[in-house]
């Protein structure tokens, strides 16, 4: 066997995990240097949450991230988590916003794109995966892990069989609830290494305390890389660390080579950084519970804020029960976004309101219809008829109905667009881009925005302004 290889999740995924996603450019860029000196088989720093917050709560250019840190990382490959269809945001994009995305991301630094979808639908991967392939990226398709009746080995070998059949270079088997157990993982990694034929890499979060488990015996069944985290921003809901599985493997087969020390000074970095943050931190704790209701990294801590924005916190456990019946009559959906989120509102939709479905959120109604893709397992019927009554089922690859996009977009966008990519943002965004194009365009001009606007007001209500 050869050396394990290491995806480093720290600039994406451990602090979409453990720090809402805040972690700012200005906070990345000094560890740019260390962290590509490592080693890592691939950086995962983009995609997922991070777009959508870089532009609603950060005031960041996506793009602009991504461009800084390509010319940061000299020698390092650099990954994206691309959801499908879905891009980075929470619905359906039409496919020649998908495509023109999935380009742009690629020719402004993204080696790797890991590309999944919520329900495990292949369809909604296509276009992401096609896109991919033709700007000459590697593509990794993805399987999502889950835990129902109906999904096993053999399901999830099916769906990597599909993946491989559009020409992924990899598969990715994605454990995002961190639920997987170390040998349900030595069992899936073996079987996938038999049956397709492609490198197979592994994702775990650590909310179970099962991840570092499951990685060494992923690791003996022959997996070909893992993600980690470094040590002070991984475990809970982040990723395992990185330090202690590279001491766990040093001069055994599956050695990964990386310097503990330098890996220690990147620890002592990411220690400070995280204070600045702790207003967000959810802190990093085991939550066995994850392990009865298969909520991944993030879905947990979002039931506590959506209940105590209600002042109902005290109906948490009602909330965790409602859960799994929810699920198995939505054909048990792995719990992954776009579906963990749509699942988990209704969920609570169904305790607050007194009555189960008696509100109903639009999510759940499009993904009654089948405009999210084939849930995996059987609908419940008399669910379904509550939901949608008599309305017509999708069955057709829901972006097949959406026309294109992008020109629509390149037009409304005009005004404050200055590139393809700001039209992109516009595309996937709207009033989030909208706004982040103005402060940046204010800010640039030097105009204060809210002078502009107050004379806008003043000039609306009659007041003339002599010209100048
Ligand atoms: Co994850």
């Amino acid at each position: 066997m050869t050396r394990l290889g290491l995806t480093d999740t720290t600039l994406r995924d451990a602090h979409q995990s453990l720090l809402a996603t805040r972690l700012r450019l200005e906070d990345m860029l000094p560890a740019v240097e260390m962290l590509d000196a490592v080693g890592f088989h691939s950086l995962e720093v983009w995609g997922g949450a991070t777009f959508d917050t870089c532009l609603r709560f950060l005031g960041e250019d996506p793009w602009e991230r991504l461009r800084l840190l390509r010319k940061g990382f000299k020698k390092s490959k650099l990954q994206m988590l691309l959801r499908g269809q879905n891009l980075v945001g929470y619905k359906h994009y039409p496919d020649d916003i998908v495509t023109e995305f999935v380009r742009r991301a690629a020719g402004d630094g993204i080696d790797i794109f890991r590309i999944f979808d919520g329900l495990n639908d292949v369809r909604n991967m296509e276009t992401a995966i096609r896109a991919a392939k033709d700007a000459g990226a590697h593509v990794q398709g993805t399987v999502s892990y889950t835990v129902s009746p109906i999904h096993d080995v053999c399901s999830f070998t099916r769906t990597a069989k599909e993946l491989a059949e559009l020409g992924v270079d990899s598969i990715c088997v994605k454990d995002m609830a961190g639920i997987i157990t170390p040998y349900d993982a030595e069992l899936i990694i073996r079987r996938l290494k038999e049956a397709v034929g492609l490198p197979v890499q592994l994702h775990c979060h650590y909310t179970s305390g099962m991840g570092s488990m499951a990685y060494l015996k992923a690791a003996e069944a022959g997996v070909d890389v893992v993600d980690t985290a470094i040590s002070t921003l991984a475990l809970g809901t982040s990723q395992p660390p990185t330090e202690s599985l590279v001491a766990a493997l040093a001069g055994t087969a599956r050695d990964t080579g990386l310097d503990l020390a330098l890996l220690a000074r990147i620890a002592e970095f990411f220690r400070e950084v995280r204070k600045k943050y702790a207003e967000v931190d959810v802190g990093t704790t085991v939550d066995v519970n994850v392990i009865r209701y298969q909520i991944p990294g993030g879905m947990y801590s979002n039931f506590i804020a959506q209940l105590e924005q209600q002042k109902a916190l005290d109906r948490l456990p009602e909330v965790l029960a409602e859960l799994p019946r929810l699920r198995q009559e939505m054909g048990y959906p792995p719990l992954v976004t776009p579906s963990s989120q749509i699942v988990g509102s209704q969920a609570v939709l169904n305790v607050l309101a007194g009555e189960r479905f008696k509100m109903v959120s639009n999510e759940t109604k499009a993904y009654m219809r089948g405009l999210y893709g084939l849930p995996p397992g059987e609908v419940d019927d008399a669910v379904r008829r509550k939901v949608i009554g008599d309305e017509a089922l999708v069955t057709v690859r829901p972006a097949d109905l959406l026309p294109p996009g992008l020109e629509e977009a390149r037009r409304e966008a005009a005004p404050l667009a200055e590139s393809a990519q700001d039209v992109l943002s516009y595309a996937l965004f709207p009033p989030q881009a909208k706004k982040f194009l103005e402060e940046r365009l204010a800010a640039r001009t030097g105009i204060d925005q809210r002078v502009l606007a107050q004379t806008a007001a003043e000039v609306e209500r009659g007041k003339v302004y002599p010209a100048p």
